[in-house]
């Protein structure tokens, strides 16, 4: 059974484009109020269109062939055995589940969700759902449960923390019963998590610790429920591999060419190789040899005191956000009176100790987790790895700001497969050395075709081919006048310095395991073409995007390591009654309206998932599922819909197909909501709580199928 529907009233003021003011205000600090942090002079790609012929055509015929690991889902779940010498239980063991399609695509058989504003999570027919973890419920054995009244630093850093938004789920072990459910805490709401909430200023500093261990992940051991596609957590006093990573204390290590450079060096840490952890950790992906990646996105929302830093560092600090101008710029976290390490007037170099790739190998919960250098310093929203032919492996990367860029980082090592204590340390090197692009990308139709109101160029498609331009290779600088350390440690300055494209806020980039074939989410960038910002460009193409597009990027000869790509637009987003909207030319009468794509999955059949976050279409966020090749591509549907105020996050879809699960991150998120008058009181029926859901089919089926 799902939930009733049930309406509640519409509170809350609209902000920028129709995103609720709290939204902004908690999730970014306001960034649109911001200016736009690139202010480089890169031409767009209307600049510097080129009407060549484009090779999309042979790229197209070599694409697939990417090493495809693990159980053939996106994400592929690998399970993999702690060696011997590791303080891991010797439980977990390589795992291949039964009941794969094996990539045999067959018809999203699942009717349509229609839009709504319900305050439940919303499933189609023959479909249900469950909480797996909320936010509050214990993680660590002994944890006590939510108790608002008594909540402490302590306490929350025992439990689930808040606002999850990635998830990923590996499997422990051959049986295909048990797995380690990974989740990322991006941000806190604290006027939904502190009743009395007056105002961040107002907070204890025993409230902003919580806040801060409310932050980072979580590791939680999963069993299934028997014969169904249904995952609880497992309760019990023996939890070896539970474990919440914070942002209060957990200590991480740097790796790579920048780690102990003098730009992350601090007063706490002189060798500059030890952060105190993690930030605002939005999206992220399950690596082939079984860790997770997680991204540090909008980290500038908790410094203050960027007024009284070093001039010379100052215009490194506005590229990433963070006011040179203001003591206390209006949002702040005001984490500086918990820990002096967030005022850069007095720490200077913190603020550069986030923004990074996070690496955290669940399997072995005594490891120090590790930011890793080598993929450098951005609002990163994730990273997504495949194995190249060749063996070396690649990460996929955006940077989710108006008019950033896209990313990919490519390893010197290659990937060993295997289960053996040896294969599992060589991988865990793989993301410390390699080399790190940024995208270059060229229109194929002409300027003059690309008008901003998205329709369509004469050769009927937004496409064109791309170039990867070389940033870092080991600790060798291709950027003049940088050294290798500060092109990491200031990525998004070497980007403008080689005029990589702006894009329209690139989040997820995934690439699918079948075909190789990468897709990144860029999720609306409503200042595209206003005032003196750039104007459209062909991967770009719409004036004041509201509500995003999909870009595919085909490596050329399917070589995940290529310096060179072709891409299209396969789904440009909104309401398919909209002219400006498209989706891969199917039939918009048989499409659902879908806004602000966030996320991107995988099934085993190579369907690609895609959830929202800030519908623009007054209805709540959802995840929406298509084909990507063959002739149902652009056939998209809406699967499930998140309850009032929220936005929907992860997705993951277990490797076996019988489970997706989402993260339902800040329901209720409404300004005017509180503690005391909840804008949403899902799940429970109380107060708004942030909780990582499973959907299943009741007769058994694959997911979608
Ligand atoms: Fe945290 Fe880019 O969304
Ligand atoms: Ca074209
Ligand atoms: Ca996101
Ligand atoms: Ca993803």
């Amino acid at each position: 059974m799902t939930e009733r529907p049930r309406l509640l009233p519409l509170l809350g003021q609209a902000g920028h484009s129709g995103r609720d003011s709290t939204t902004c205000l908690y999730r970014c600090g306001n960034a649109c109020d911001h200016p736009v942090p690139n202010e480089s002079d890169n031409p767009y790609l209307g600049d510097v269109v080129n009407a060549g012929i484009s090779r999309r055509g042979v790229v197209r015929a070599g694409a697939v062939g990417s090493l495809v690991l693990g159980l053939g889902a996106a994400a592929a779940s690998p399970a993999r055995a702690a060696p011997a010498a590791s303080a891991a239980p010797a439980a977990a063991a390589p795992a291949r589940s039964a009941g794969v399609r094996k990539g045999k695509a067959g018809p999203l058989t699942f009717k349509a969700i229609p839009p709504n504003r319900l305050d439940s999570l919303i499933v189609p027919n023959g479909y249900d759902s469950a909480v797996v973890m909320r936010w509050g419920d214990p993680v660590l054995p002994g944890a006590p449960a939510l108790d608002l009244a008594n909540q402490s630093a302590r306490r929350q850093s025992a439990q689930f923390g808040y606002n999850n938004d990635f998830v990923g789920v590996l499997p422990l072990g051959r049986g295909g019963r048990r797995a380690l459910l990974v989740v990322n805490h991006e941000y806190t709401n604290e006027e939904l998590m502190f009743p009395g909430f007056t105002g961040l200023e107002a907070l204890s500093v025993e409230q902003l610790k919580v806040a801060m261990a409310a932050h980072g992940l979580s590791v939680v051991e999963l069993e299934r429920v028997d014969g169904t596609g249904r995952w609880e957590p497992v309760r019990g006093h023996r939890l070896p591999y539970n474990r919440r990573i914070t942002a209060l204390e957990t200590p991480f290590a740097f790796t790579g060419p920048a780690a102990g450079s003098p730009w992350l060096r601090t007063a706490a840490d002189p060798k500059g190789t030890t952060p105190i952890g993690t930030l605002n950790n939005c999206s992220g992906g399950v690596t082939p040899w079984g860790t997770v990646l997680s991204g540090e996105e909008n980290f500038n929302q908790y410094f203050v005191g960027g007024d009284g830093a070093p001039a010379e560092l100052k215009p490194k600090l506005a590229r990433y956000g963070i006011s040179t101008t203001a003591r206390v710029p209006a949002g702040s976290r005001r984490w500086e009176r918990a820990q002096e390490r967030f005022d850069l007037t007095l720490h200077p170099n913190e603020a550069h100790r986030f923004g990074w790739v996070v690496e955290v190998d669940p399997f072995d919960p005594d490891s120090r987790p590790r930011k890793h250098t080598a993929l450098g310093r951005l609002k990163h929203e994730g990273a997504n790895v495949i194995v190249a032919r060749n063996g070396r492996v690649v990460a996929y990367m955006g940077d989710d700001e108006r008019f950033d860029y896209l990313y990919k980082f490519v390893s010197d090592r290659k990937f060993l497969a295997g289960d053996s204590a040896y294969a599992w340390r060589h991988n865990l090197t793989l993301l410390e050395s390699g080399t790190l692009y940024v995208a270059k990308v060229t229109g194929d139709s002409p300027a003059a075709e690309i008008d901003g109101t998205g329709k369509l160029p004469a050769d009927g498609t937004f496409d064109g081919t791309g170039t990867w331009i070389k940033l870092v290779s080991g600790n060798t600088s291709y950027v003049p006048g940088m050294t290798a350390a500060e092109v990491l440690t200031f990525t998004r300055l070497a980007g403008d310095a080689v005029k990589a494209t702006k894009m329209d806020r690139p989040e997820d980039v995934q690439p699918s395991p079948l075909t190789g074939k990468v897709y990144a989410a860029m999720t609306n960038n409503t200042n595209r073409g206003v005032g003196t910002n750039p104007g459209p460009d062909e991967a770009n193409p719409r004036n004041a995007n509201k509500h995003g597009h999909i870009f595919e990027l085909v490596e050329d000869r399917g070589d995940n390591t290529a310096e060179s790509f072709t891409w299209s637009l396969p789904i440009v987003c909104g309401d398919p009654a909209d002219p400006s909207t498209y989706f891969a030319g199917y039939d918009k009468s048989a499409v659902s309206p879908i806004s602000c794509p966030d996320n991107v999955a995988f099934d085993s059949a190579g369907n690609l998932w895609i959830s929202t976050d800030g519908n623009q279409l007054d209805s709540n966020d959802g995840l929406f599922a298509t084909a990507i090749e063959g002739s149902e591509r652009g056939h998209l549907k809406q699967f499930l819909t998140v309850p009032y105020g929220a936005e929907t996050c992860g997705p993951f879809i277990t490797g076996d197909d019988r489970s997706v699960f989402v993260a339902v991150q800040h329901p209720g998120e409404i300004t005017g909501a509180s503690v005391e008058k909840p804008a949403s009181t899902w799940p429970d029926g109380d107060f708004a709580k942030p909780a990582v859901v499973v959907t299943w089919r009741l007769d058994g089926g694959p997911i979608g199928g």
